[in-house]
Protein backbone atom coordinates (compact mmCIF):
# COMPACT_ATOMS: atom_id res chain seq x y z
CA UNK A 1 0.00 0.00 0.00
CA UNK A 2 1.31 3.63 -1.04
CA UNK A 3 1.20 6.18 1.84
CA UNK A 4 0.00 9.75 0.76
CA UNK A 5 2.63 12.11 2.67
CA UNK A 6 1.88 15.65 2.66
CA UNK A 7 4.81 17.74 1.75
CA UNK A 8 4.35 21.20 2.64
CA UNK A 9 8.29 23.06 2.61
CA UNK A 10 7.39 26.73 3.45
CA UNK A 11 10.10 29.65 3.33
CA UNK A 12 13.57 30.48 3.31
CA UNK A 13 15.96 27.23 4.49
CA UNK A 14 12.36 24.96 4.59
CA UNK A 15 12.39 23.97 1.28
CA UNK A 16 16.15 23.06 1.20
CA UNK A 17 15.93 20.88 4.32
CA UNK A 18 12.79 19.00 3.31
CA UNK A 19 14.22 18.63 0.20
CA UNK A 20 16.39 17.03 1.65
CA UNK A 21 14.42 14.66 3.97
CA UNK A 22 12.39 13.68 1.11
CA UNK A 23 15.71 12.86 -0.91
CA UNK A 24 16.37 10.24 2.45
CA UNK A 25 12.46 9.01 2.49
CA UNK A 26 12.86 7.51 -1.02
CA UNK A 27 16.43 6.36 -0.62
CA UNK A 28 14.74 3.76 1.99
CA UNK A 29 12.35 2.36 -0.86
CA UNK A 30 9.48 2.87 1.60
CA UNK A 31 6.23 3.21 -0.22
CA UNK A 32 5.16 6.97 0.40
CA UNK A 33 3.40 9.15 -2.11
CA UNK A 34 4.82 12.55 -1.47
CA UNK A 35 2.11 15.73 -2.74
CA UNK A 36 3.52 19.16 -2.23
CA UNK A 37 1.63 22.18 -0.94
CA UNK A 38 1.94 25.78 -0.86
CA UNK A 39 2.26 27.79 2.60
CA UNK A 40 3.80 30.85 4.52
CA UNK A 41 5.11 34.37 3.53
CA UNK A 42 5.58 33.46 -0.10
CA UNK A 43 2.19 32.13 -0.41
CA UNK A 44 0.74 34.98 1.82
CA UNK A 45 2.58 37.37 -0.61
CA UNK A 46 1.23 35.46 -3.99
CA UNK A 47 -2.39 34.61 -2.92
CA UNK A 48 -3.12 36.56 -0.16
CA UNK A 49 -3.63 33.41 2.55
CA UNK A 50 -0.82 32.40 3.96
CA UNK A 51 -2.24 28.93 4.56
CA UNK A 52 -4.49 28.03 1.61
CA UNK A 53 -7.42 25.79 1.89
CA UNK A 54 -6.09 23.75 -0.35
CA UNK A 55 -2.80 23.03 1.52
CA UNK A 56 -5.34 22.43 4.52
CA UNK A 57 -7.55 19.83 2.23
CA UNK A 58 -4.22 17.84 1.41
CA UNK A 59 -2.88 17.82 4.83
CA UNK A 60 -6.23 16.30 6.38
CA UNK A 61 -6.29 13.53 3.62
CA UNK A 62 -2.56 12.47 3.83
CA UNK A 63 -1.44 9.85 6.52
CA UNK A 64 1.31 12.28 7.57
CA UNK A 65 2.70 16.28 6.98
CA UNK A 66 6.02 16.92 6.48
CA UNK A 67 6.51 20.54 7.46
CA UNK A 68 9.63 22.45 6.73
CA UNK A 69 9.35 25.88 8.48
CA UNK A 70 7.67 28.91 7.79
CA UNK A 71 8.66 32.73 7.89
CA UNK A 72 6.78 35.65 10.00
CA UNK A 73 3.32 34.01 9.42
CA UNK A 74 4.91 30.93 11.05
CA UNK A 75 2.61 31.02 14.19
CA UNK A 76 -0.86 31.59 12.01
CA UNK A 77 0.53 28.39 9.43
CA UNK A 78 1.93 25.72 12.35
CA UNK A 79 -0.98 26.83 15.51
CA UNK A 80 -3.95 26.35 12.53
CA UNK A 81 -2.28 22.83 11.24
CA UNK A 82 -2.06 21.73 14.57
CA UNK A 83 -5.28 22.43 15.75
CA UNK A 84 -6.87 21.48 12.46
CA UNK A 85 -4.74 17.94 12.61
CA UNK A 86 -6.10 17.64 15.94
CA UNK A 87 -2.36 17.13 16.92
CA UNK A 88 -2.70 17.30 20.78
CA UNK A 89 0.52 16.06 21.74
CA UNK A 90 4.14 17.34 20.59
CA UNK A 91 7.15 14.94 21.03
CA UNK A 92 10.46 16.56 21.28
CA UNK A 93 13.16 14.52 21.40
CA UNK A 94 16.81 15.85 22.52
CA UNK A 95 19.90 13.40 21.80
CA UNK A 96 23.34 14.06 21.56
CA UNK A 97 25.24 12.61 19.03
CA UNK A 98 29.30 11.99 18.92
CA UNK A 99 30.68 14.50 17.05
CA UNK A 100 28.13 17.39 17.34
CA UNK A 101 29.82 20.02 19.61
CA UNK A 102 27.63 20.19 22.50
CA UNK A 103 26.99 20.84 26.11
CA UNK A 104 25.96 18.01 27.96
CA UNK A 105 27.07 14.34 25.62
CA UNK A 106 25.16 12.43 28.07
CA UNK A 107 21.21 13.72 27.19
CA UNK A 108 19.20 11.56 25.61
CA UNK A 109 15.54 12.32 26.51
CA UNK A 110 11.80 12.84 24.75
CA UNK A 111 9.81 15.73 26.26
CA UNK A 112 6.21 15.07 25.44
CA UNK A 113 4.13 18.44 25.94
CA UNK A 114 0.46 18.65 26.24
CA UNK A 115 0.07 20.52 22.67
CA UNK A 116 -4.11 21.85 22.93
CA UNK A 117 -5.01 23.64 26.38
CA UNK A 118 -2.76 24.53 29.16
CA UNK A 119 -1.55 28.59 29.05
CA UNK A 120 -1.57 28.75 25.50
CA UNK A 121 -5.58 28.33 24.74
CA UNK A 122 -7.07 29.72 27.66
CA UNK A 123 -6.92 33.54 26.85
CA UNK A 124 -5.61 36.37 27.60
CA UNK A 125 -7.77 39.68 28.85
CA UNK A 126 -6.63 43.36 29.95
CA UNK A 127 -9.67 44.53 32.55
CA UNK A 128 -8.21 47.65 33.33
CA UNK A 129 -4.86 49.65 31.56
CA UNK A 130 -1.65 48.04 33.49
CA UNK A 131 -3.01 45.03 34.06
CA UNK A 132 -3.48 41.88 31.80
CA UNK A 133 -4.24 38.51 32.99
CA UNK A 134 -3.71 34.80 31.14
CA UNK A 135 -5.79 31.94 31.92
CA UNK A 136 -4.47 28.28 32.30
CA UNK A 137 -7.26 25.65 31.74
CA UNK A 138 -5.97 21.93 32.77
CA UNK A 139 -8.69 18.92 31.53
CA UNK A 140 -8.21 15.93 33.53
CA UNK A 141 -9.25 14.19 29.49
CA UNK A 142 -6.41 16.02 28.01
CA UNK A 143 -3.90 15.76 30.68
CA UNK A 144 -4.62 11.45 30.91
CA UNK A 145 -4.54 11.46 26.95
CA UNK A 146 -0.99 13.20 26.95
CA UNK A 147 0.30 10.74 30.24
CA UNK A 148 -0.55 7.25 28.46
CA UNK A 149 1.33 9.17 25.64
CA UNK A 150 4.12 9.27 27.40
CA UNK A 151 4.10 5.96 28.74
CA UNK A 152 3.07 4.10 25.60
CA UNK A 153 6.34 5.92 23.82
CA UNK A 154 8.56 4.97 26.60
CA UNK A 155 7.41 1.52 26.30
CA UNK A 156 7.85 1.41 22.46
CA UNK A 157 11.47 3.71 22.64
CA UNK A 158 13.04 1.20 25.42
CA UNK A 159 12.90 4.33 28.06
CA UNK A 160 12.53 2.90 31.58
CA UNK A 161 11.35 6.27 33.29
CA UNK A 162 8.50 8.84 32.99
CA UNK A 163 8.97 12.19 35.06
CA UNK A 164 5.75 14.15 35.21
CA UNK A 165 6.72 17.90 35.33
CA UNK A 166 4.58 20.37 37.51
CA UNK A 167 4.46 23.35 39.94
CA UNK A 168 1.60 21.69 42.10
CA UNK A 169 2.80 23.79 45.03
CA UNK A 170 2.22 26.79 43.52
CA UNK A 171 -0.55 26.03 40.61
CA UNK A 172 -2.31 23.83 43.21
CA UNK A 173 -5.64 23.33 41.72
CA UNK A 174 -4.68 23.07 37.51
CA UNK A 175 -1.53 20.97 38.66
CA UNK A 176 -3.55 18.52 41.11
CA UNK A 177 -5.59 17.77 38.08
CA UNK A 178 -2.39 17.20 35.76
CA UNK A 179 -0.63 15.22 38.28
CA UNK A 180 -3.82 12.72 39.32
CA UNK A 181 -4.36 11.97 35.48
CA UNK A 182 -0.56 11.12 35.20
CA UNK A 183 -0.91 8.75 38.48
CA UNK A 184 -3.90 6.76 37.24
CA UNK A 185 -1.81 6.17 33.54
CA UNK A 186 1.38 5.46 35.84
CA UNK A 187 -0.88 2.91 37.45
CA UNK A 188 -1.85 1.00 33.77
CA UNK A 189 1.70 1.18 32.72
CA UNK A 190 3.87 -0.61 35.96
CA UNK A 191 7.05 -1.49 33.88
CA UNK A 192 7.46 1.61 33.24
CA UNK A 193 9.34 3.75 36.56
CA UNK A 194 6.97 7.14 37.11
CA UNK A 195 8.08 9.88 39.57
CA UNK A 196 6.95 13.25 39.68
CA UNK A 197 8.91 16.78 40.04
CA UNK A 198 9.02 20.48 39.91
CA UNK A 199 9.49 22.27 37.29
CA UNK A 200 12.01 24.78 38.51
CA UNK A 201 14.03 22.38 39.70
CA UNK A 202 13.97 20.35 36.57
CA UNK A 203 14.96 22.97 34.82
CA UNK A 204 18.41 22.70 36.97
CA UNK A 205 18.75 19.02 36.84
CA UNK A 206 18.71 19.39 33.30
CA UNK A 207 21.47 21.12 33.12
CA UNK A 208 23.57 19.41 35.54
CA UNK A 209 22.47 16.02 35.30
CA UNK A 210 20.35 15.58 32.20
CA UNK A 211 21.21 12.12 32.19
CA UNK A 212 18.10 11.63 35.21
CA UNK A 213 15.77 12.46 32.68
CA UNK A 214 14.24 9.97 30.09
CA UNK A 215 10.65 10.67 28.91
CA UNK A 216 9.50 14.33 30.55
CA UNK A 217 5.58 14.36 30.44
CA UNK A 218 4.77 18.14 31.19
CA UNK A 219 1.88 20.83 30.22
CA UNK A 220 2.01 23.20 27.63
CA UNK A 221 4.29 26.04 28.50
CA UNK A 222 6.33 24.20 31.03
CA UNK A 223 7.25 22.05 27.76
CA UNK A 224 7.71 24.85 24.97
CA UNK A 225 10.65 25.96 27.69
CA UNK A 226 11.77 23.35 28.77
CA UNK A 227 12.19 21.53 25.16
CA UNK A 228 14.32 24.63 23.77
CA UNK A 229 16.43 24.07 27.23
CA UNK A 230 16.95 19.99 26.38
CA UNK A 231 17.70 21.82 22.71
CA UNK A 232 20.17 23.70 24.09
CA UNK A 233 21.82 20.80 26.02
CA UNK A 234 22.95 19.03 23.20
CA UNK A 235 23.97 21.85 20.17
CA UNK A 236 20.72 23.85 19.73
CA UNK A 237 17.96 23.82 17.23
CA UNK A 238 19.39 22.73 14.18
CA UNK A 239 19.41 18.97 15.52
CA UNK A 240 15.99 18.81 17.01
CA UNK A 241 12.90 17.39 15.14
CA UNK A 242 10.00 17.31 16.46
CA UNK A 243 6.27 15.30 15.86
CA UNK A 244 2.79 16.37 16.53
CA UNK A 245 0.51 13.74 16.73
CA UNK A 246 -3.21 13.42 17.96
CA UNK A 247 -6.41 12.01 16.25
CA UNK A 248 -5.61 13.45 12.92
CA UNK A 249 -2.34 13.04 10.50
CA UNK A 250 0.44 13.29 12.31
CA UNK A 251 2.81 16.28 11.54
CA UNK A 252 6.43 16.32 11.81
CA UNK A 253 8.51 19.76 11.66
CA UNK A 254 12.42 20.68 12.49
CA UNK A 255 12.01 22.62 15.04
CA UNK A 256 14.23 25.46 13.61
CA UNK A 257 13.02 28.59 11.46
CA UNK A 258 13.58 30.05 7.79
CA UNK A 259 17.22 30.77 9.00
CA UNK A 260 16.89 33.94 6.74
CA UNK A 261 20.77 34.46 7.01
CA UNK A 262 21.71 31.19 5.20
CA UNK A 263 18.56 31.01 3.01
CA UNK A 264 19.33 29.95 -0.58
CA UNK A 265 22.31 29.08 -0.37
CA UNK A 266 22.48 25.14 -0.03
CA UNK A 267 24.62 24.82 2.96
CA UNK A 268 21.06 24.92 5.39
CA UNK A 269 21.84 21.53 8.15
CA UNK A 270 19.46 18.70 7.15
CA UNK A 271 19.83 16.74 10.48
CA UNK A 272 16.68 17.97 11.85
CA UNK A 273 14.80 17.74 8.89
CA UNK A 274 16.36 13.82 8.22
CA UNK A 275 15.12 13.25 12.09
CA UNK A 276 11.90 14.04 11.38
CA UNK A 277 12.15 12.00 8.58
CA UNK A 278 12.90 9.02 10.70
CA UNK A 279 10.25 9.63 13.07
CA UNK A 280 7.71 9.92 10.08
CA UNK A 281 8.85 6.07 9.28
CA UNK A 282 8.28 4.81 12.79
CA UNK A 283 5.09 6.46 13.46
CA UNK A 284 3.77 4.76 9.86
CA UNK A 285 5.36 1.56 11.61
CA UNK A 286 8.87 1.26 8.93
CA UNK A 287 10.49 0.29 12.35
CA UNK A 288 13.76 -0.59 10.58
CA UNK A 289 14.03 2.05 7.90
CA UNK A 290 14.04 4.56 10.73
CA UNK A 291 16.59 2.40 12.67
CA UNK A 292 18.65 2.80 9.47
CA UNK A 293 18.27 6.57 8.68
CA UNK A 294 18.93 7.24 12.53
CA UNK A 295 22.27 5.51 12.28
CA UNK A 296 22.76 6.90 9.07
CA UNK A 297 22.48 10.55 10.30
CA UNK A 298 24.45 9.45 13.86
CA UNK A 299 27.86 7.80 11.41
CA UNK A 300 27.45 11.27 8.99
CA UNK A 301 27.40 13.21 12.40
CA UNK A 302 30.17 11.37 13.70
CA UNK A 303 32.45 10.43 10.98
CA UNK A 304 32.40 14.97 10.04
CA UNK A 305 30.13 14.51 7.08
CA UNK A 306 27.89 17.24 7.87
CA UNK A 307 27.13 21.07 7.26
CA UNK A 308 29.20 23.89 7.90
CA UNK A 309 27.39 25.11 10.77
CA UNK A 310 28.85 21.64 12.54
CA UNK A 311 31.98 21.80 11.37
CA UNK A 312 31.76 20.25 7.90
CA UNK A 313 32.19 20.22 4.35
CA UNK A 314 29.25 19.94 3.11
CA UNK A 315 25.91 21.37 1.43
CA UNK A 316 22.69 20.22 2.12
CA UNK A 317 22.35 18.20 -0.47
CA UNK A 318 25.71 16.44 -0.02
CA UNK A 319 24.79 15.95 3.20
CA UNK A 320 21.58 14.41 2.41
CA UNK A 321 23.38 12.17 0.18
CA UNK A 322 25.91 11.12 2.46
CA UNK A 323 23.06 9.69 4.98
CA UNK A 324 22.14 7.76 2.04
CA UNK A 325 25.67 6.55 1.27
CA UNK A 326 25.06 4.96 5.00
CA UNK A 327 21.79 3.96 4.85
CA UNK A 328 22.60 0.06 3.96
CA UNK A 329 25.18 0.00 7.17
P1 LIG B 1 15.84 30.26 13.03
O1 LIG B 1 15.72 28.91 13.63
O2 LIG B 1 15.31 30.42 11.65
O3 LIG B 1 17.35 30.73 13.03
C1 LIG B 1 18.13 30.91 14.21
C2 LIG B 1 19.62 30.75 13.89
O4 LIG B 1 19.88 29.35 13.67
C3 LIG B 1 20.06 31.47 12.61
O5 LIG B 1 21.37 31.94 12.77
C4 LIG B 1 20.04 30.37 11.57
O6 LIG B 1 20.94 30.56 10.51
C5 LIG B 1 20.39 29.14 12.37
N1 LIG B 1 19.75 27.94 11.82
C6 LIG B 1 18.44 27.60 11.92
N2 LIG B 1 18.20 26.47 11.25
C7 LIG B 1 19.38 26.08 10.73
C8 LIG B 1 19.77 24.98 9.93
N3 LIG B 1 18.89 24.04 9.53
N4 LIG B 1 21.07 24.90 9.54
C9 LIG B 1 21.96 25.83 9.93
N5 LIG B 1 21.64 26.88 10.69
C10 LIG B 1 20.36 27.02 11.07
O7 LIG B 1 15.08 31.26 14.02
P2 LIG B 1 14.79 32.83 13.89
O8 LIG B 1 15.94 33.51 13.25
O9 LIG B 1 14.35 33.24 15.22
O10 LIG B 1 13.53 32.94 12.93
C11 LIG B 1 13.61 33.17 11.52
C12 LIG B 1 12.23 33.04 10.92
O11 LIG B 1 11.75 31.70 11.11
C13 LIG B 1 11.19 33.96 11.56
O12 LIG B 1 10.40 34.49 10.51
C14 LIG B 1 10.36 33.04 12.43
O13 LIG B 1 9.03 33.48 12.51
C15 LIG B 1 10.46 31.72 11.69
N6 LIG B 1 10.32 30.54 12.56
C16 LIG B 1 9.55 29.53 12.08
C17 LIG B 1 9.41 28.36 12.80
C18 LIG B 1 8.57 27.30 12.21
O14 LIG B 1 8.17 27.35 11.07
N7 LIG B 1 8.29 26.24 12.94
C19 LIG B 1 10.07 28.15 14.09
C20 LIG B 1 10.93 29.26 14.47
C21 LIG B 1 11.02 30.41 13.73
MG1 LIG C 1 9.09 27.12 21.51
Amino acid sequence: KQHEIAVIGGDGVGPEVTEAALAVLEATGAPFNFTHYQAGDGTLEATGVALPQETLDGAMKSEAVLFGAAGACAAQVILRLRAELKAWANLRPSKAYQGVPCLRPETDMMIVRENSEGMYFGGEDEPEPGKATATRIITDHASYRIARCAFEFAIQAGYGKVTAVHKVNVLKKTDTVFLEACRRAAKEFPQVAYEEALVDSVAMRMVLKPEDFQVIVTTNLFGDILSDLAAGLIGGLGMCPSANLGDGPALFEPVHGTAPDIAGQGKANPTAAILCAAMLLRHLGYTDKADAVEAAVAACLAQGQTTGDLGGPLGTMGMAQAVIERLGE
